[in-house]
């Protein structure tokens, strides 16, 4: 278990935000905790939901190819001011969609052009969907400013919710900060099932909510400036936007919402919970889907942490609430074990105005506003999950560790010609992640595949008090996952099945989601033989 020692006080002590953790350190050591109920009056500004144009405009493809380009936009996100943005465009309908919301079938046939409207190389990676790999944006495939890459492939998977965002090497954390990002749905019998029985409506009472945090400069345009500490610790931004809306505020019916929560952000962690002022209590939760798609069944919680890449499903009841009633959806302050131990991480972020990892903050403020004449009942069954059969299986170890410059896989780092990782395509296989004990929390992605969580070993006692299961699994390890969140001194041990049909070996990626980490080389080749 971990424990706060006199350094770690004196290091949080030096936190600005020290104050608002009335708690103190005792509180502190409880992990995932609520210490302000005082909630800012500041959050006003209407939630950007997926609408007909602009930021995150739902967009249907159909059999023609469509046309996405990385490139620039000014929005107004500080202050009125004009934040000029790297985005995703796409034109339909006289209208610019901005980083669009793309909306598409299971089974159904897609074919884009990438267009680098940008200043340097970029290509385009579709986060969770089982593409081959020339498809896939390993940075093998980027292309130069100016150029095109043809996407064309199949969507092979379950409903659930996805996301693009670069992959160009070294490149992709920048290009994800200055806001190249995107959600991708994936529609399936069981999805409209769920939507059906709940009268879910994409963008009214079924909302994205992508969270990133970002650094703004005087001018109100985003600065992506890490310094040598802040790649290895991940930049963390000093204000926490929601679909690209700073303070938001999001007025809702009493009945049923489903929230697709994505953690956009390059590093920042979160423990999310729902709050009521006047109730003083956690307001239930039923986490009803992971990365890939729907759980057997709502599972109700009462936080969860989300690493960058993850995406959470949930459903929350407000039929119960009073009209005027308000609700903060919050990050609680937990310890984010942020190589404590290691001598050389002293002071680290201390110097910038930014909040700092596990510190408390308010993501999205929800008022009760009107009446709904219906009543709902959450459907006990969502989808069956069989669990990868790993019977004979080989267990392979990744061990991640630090050197005092840079995070390694197996002791080692990104090498594009290199094939650290080959596996035999069909094969089934248990990876067993050991986290070392001196480090940080690794949000670790596997390209190609979805996976199943089997057991997370000597977690933090944070992590520990959300377990669900004997395995240590929280609600979050459930279903299909591509993403998994590895805390120090933590082992986690997934099944993945290498079964796909393309031809040829195929290259693929196992990397750390935290960006800086990825970037800076915390990632291998995955080769997949035939
Ligand atoms: Cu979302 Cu290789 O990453
Ligand atoms: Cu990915
Ligand atoms: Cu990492």
């Amino acid at each position: 278990m971990h424990r706060i020692n006199r350094r770690d006080f004196l290091r949080y002590s030096g936190f600005a935000g020290f104050s608002l953790l009335t708690g103190g350190i005792g509180a502190i050591l409880e992990g995932c905790t609520i210490h302000s109920t005082k909630t800012p009056k500041s959050f006003v500004t209407p939630l950007i939901v997926p609408d007909t144009a602009g930021p995150l405009a739902l967009y249907k493809p159909d059999s023609e190819t469509f046309k996405i380009e990385a490139g620039t936009a000014k929005l107004k996100i500080v202050n009125e001011k004009e934040s000029l943005l790297n985005v995703y465009k796409i034109k339909h309908q006289e209208k610019t969609l901005i980083n669009p919301t793309i909306l598409v079938q299971k089974g159904q046939e897609l074919r884009v052009t990438l267009e680098n409207g940008l200043s340097e190389d970029t290509i385009i990676h579709w986060h969770g969907l089982m593409v081959e790999d020339k498809m896939d944006g390993h940075p093998a495939y980027a292309i130069k400013p100016g150029e095109r890459y043809e996407y064309k492939f199949k969507v092979k998977n379950r409903g659930g919710t996805y996301w693009y965002h670069p992959h160009p090497e070294n490149l992709t954390a920048k290009q994800a900060y200055k806001g190249l990002a995107g959600i991708l749905l994936v529609e399936d019998e069981e999805e409209l099932q769920l939507r059906q029985s709940l009268e879910l409506e994409l963008g009214k009472n079924d909302i994205p909510l992508v969270i990133q945090d970002k650094r703004f400069d005087q001018a109100g345009n985003i600065l992506y400036n890490p310094d040598d500490m802040e790649k290895i610790m991940g930049f963390h931004g000093n204000k926490v936007l929601v679909n690209l809306t700073l303070n938001p505020l999001l007025k809702v019916a009493k009945k049923f919402y489903r929230f697709r929560i994505l953690n956009g952000s390059n590093a920042r962690i979160y423990c999310l919970s729902l709050h009521s002022e006047q109730r003083r209590d956690f307001i239930p939760i039923y986490l009803i889907g992971t990365d890939g798609g729907l759980l057997d069944k709502p599972y109700k919680i009462n936080k969860f942490f989300i690493s960058p890449g993850e995406r959470a499903d949930i459903l929350v009841d407000f039929t119960s609430f009073n009209t005027g009633e308000e609700l903060f959806f919050k990050s609680l302050a937990f310890d984010p074990m942020d190589n404590e131990d290691a001598e050389n991480m002293d002071n680290m972020g201390m110097q910038h105005d930014s909040l700092k990892a596990g510190e408390e903050i308010n993501i999205l403020k929800i008022v009760i506003n009107r009446e709904t004449e219906k009543t709902f009942k959450i459907p006990q069954n969502l989808s069956s999950l069989k669990p990868i059969n790993i019977k004979d299986s080989l267990t392979r170890k990744f061990r991640l560790s630090f050197t005092g410059k840079q995070w390694q896989i197996n002791g080692q780092t990104f090498n594009i010609s290199q094939f650290p990782v080959i596996v035999k395509k069909h094969s089934k296989e248990i990876w067993e992640i050991a986290n070392d004990k001196k480090s940080m929390p690794h949000p670790m992605h596997l390209h190609g595949f979805m996976f199943q969580v089997l057991q997370r070993l000597n977690s933090p006692k944070q992590v520990q008090d959300l377990a669900i299961d004997q395995s240590g699994r929280t609600a979050m390890d459930l279903g299909w996952k591509d993403t998994v969140l590895i805390w120090p001194g933590e082992t986690v041990r997934i099944a993945i099945d290498f079964t796909h049909d393309f031809t040829g070996d195929q290259v693929y990626l196992f990397h750390c989601h935290n960006l800086e980490h990825e970037d800076l080389g915390m990632m291998l080749n995955l080769k997949v033989k035939e």
